[in-house]
């Protein structure tokens, strides 16, 4: 581990993360969901409890171990880990939404099992908004010195690069830190390691070189240490 990796310079602190992908029932059976493995969540509430935080892990649909002193919520539905997150986050220092909250939800969920018809006429799925966890919580903070820290996975498209996305996410978001992901190259899903720009609400710009989930997890608690009020 790097120098300072495992200061107790969160002791006395309360986080908020959350990890994982929600789903968005069609049915008892079927739904809507994301390919978030949970991974870097799960590695920043490690981190976090490590450094002495007292930590709340928000984790929807993982297939991971419960850490060891960390609470952890289990939640299936970004309505579920809304409430969720808004509980824990009030009065809270630090929040990281690491999860992969679905944007949109089923306008109806069928209580009985959906079938084919017949004739072979296929349904169609009506969707829904969901609520913006990020947004709300930036927007609508219970304490004005909290740090809170948003993930951005961004492939730049014909509006802008990566970059150019992300700082218009930070800025929409209202959020301190963005962690940005390029994942133009391909898909980082399930994979131990990680690669990040992490933008700053105050303009600064740090590159995070490829490494373990549990490293880059420690270089976004260093700077959340750094922004939290002494
Ligand atoms: N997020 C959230 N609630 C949502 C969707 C996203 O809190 N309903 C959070 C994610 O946890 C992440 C950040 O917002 O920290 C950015 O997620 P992303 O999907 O990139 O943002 P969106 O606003 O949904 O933008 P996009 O249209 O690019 O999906
Ligand atoms: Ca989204």
């Amino acid at each position: 581990l790097a120098r300072g990796t495992t200061a107790p310079d969160l002791g006395g602190r309360r986080v908020v993360v959350s990890a994982g992908g929600t789903r968005e029932y069609l049915d008892p059976v079927r739904f809507l969901g994301n390919r978030s493995s949970g991974l870097q969540g799960y590695a920043l509430a490690r981190a976090a409890a490590a450094r002495g935080a007292e930590v709340v892990l928000v984790a929807a649909n993982v297939a991971l171990p419960d850490p060891a002193g960390v609470k952890v919520v289990h939640v299936e539905t970004t309505a579920q880990l809304r409430d969720e997150v808004v509980t824990a986050a009030g009065g809270a220092d630090a929040v990281v939404m690491a999860a992969a909250p679905a944007d949109f939800r089923p306008t109806s969920v069928s209580d009985a099992k959906i079938k084919k018809a017949d004739d072979g006429s296929v349904p169609t799925i009506e969707l829904a908004q969901n609520p913006d966890v990020l947004h709300e919580i930036s927007h609508h903070r219970s304490r004005p010195d909290s740090v809170i820290v948003g993930f951005a996975a961004e492939t730049g498209d014909a509006t802008g690069s990566v970059l150019e996305l992300a700082k218009a996410k930070l800025a929409r978001k209202g959020c301190d830190l963005l962690v940005v992901n390029d994942v133009s190259g391909g898909a980082v899903f399930g994979s131990p390691d990680n690669e990040a720009v992490i933008l700053a609400a105050d303009g600064a710009a740090i590159d995070v070189p490829s490494g373990s989930k549990g490293a880059l997890a420690h270089v976004i608690w260093d700077h959340v240490v750094a922004r939290l009020p002494t």
